[in-house]
């Protein structure tokens, strides 16, 4: 796939096959996220990669998913993500850093998916649960949390109508709505 097509083909995933991911491709997720830029060249992020089974369901406890569809996609025992990547800030770094976060997210977002493997962003975290659960310094904050593992669920983007809100249909498909081109480009004045 070329990179057009990687970008407009990748949608979250919520449900995951169990097959373990390889360590050192989570690495190279790191690498791609340390590519991205930032404010400033400021950088303020770290990154935690739990693969740990363990580790994985504490993780799992602290997210909340899907609240359009609450909660027809949390996911099941046997449809859980087989890993995540927890993204901090060092606030003695950056007070705030959520837009440098986001760059250096979908960097790896993009870059899974170019692999196969799907995955979710997720804002909706019990964050005091998570610095506990992780044992993480109180200085950096949990700016979001990257829920990985191989898809078991083909989600489909269309154009927008009056709603945003992503559904599923009577197949259990999910379906995600963007806004189209021609509601959003403007070309040379507004
Ligand atoms: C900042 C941010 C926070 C998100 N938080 C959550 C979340 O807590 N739980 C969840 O299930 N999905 C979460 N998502 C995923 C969005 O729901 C998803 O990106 C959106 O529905 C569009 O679908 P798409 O990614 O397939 O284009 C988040 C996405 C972003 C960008």
């Amino acid at each position: 796939m070329d990179i057009f097509e990687i970008i407009k083909s990748r949608r979250t995933i919520r449900r995951f096959s169990q097959e373990k991911l390889d360590r050192n491709l989570l690495i190279d997720l790191i690498e791609v996220a340390r590519c991205a830029p930032a404010g400033a060249n400021i950088q303020s992020l770290e990154y935690i990669i739990v693969d740990d089974p363990l580790a994985v369901s504490q993780v799992f406890q602290t997210l909340a998913w899907a609240g359009h569809v609450k909660p027809k996609r949390n996911p099941e025992v046997g449809q859980r993500p087989v890993a995540y990547i927890i993204v901090l800030t060092d606030t003695e770094i950056k007070k705030e850093a959520h837009v440098d976060a986001a760059a250096a997210i979908e960097n790896m977002l993009l870059a899974a998916w170019s692999k196969e493997i799907g995955s979710c962003w997720l804002g909706s975290i019990d964050r005091i649960k998570l610095l506990d659960v992780l044992k993480i310094n109180e200085k950096y904050q949990i700016d979001s949390v990257i829920a990985l593992g191989k898809p078991a669920e083909t989600p489909v983007m269309e154009d927008a109508g009056e709603s945003t809100k992503y559904y599923l249909d009577d197949k259990d498909v999910l379906h995600v709505p963007k806004r189209p081109l021609s509601k959003i480009l403007h070309i040379n004045k507004f």
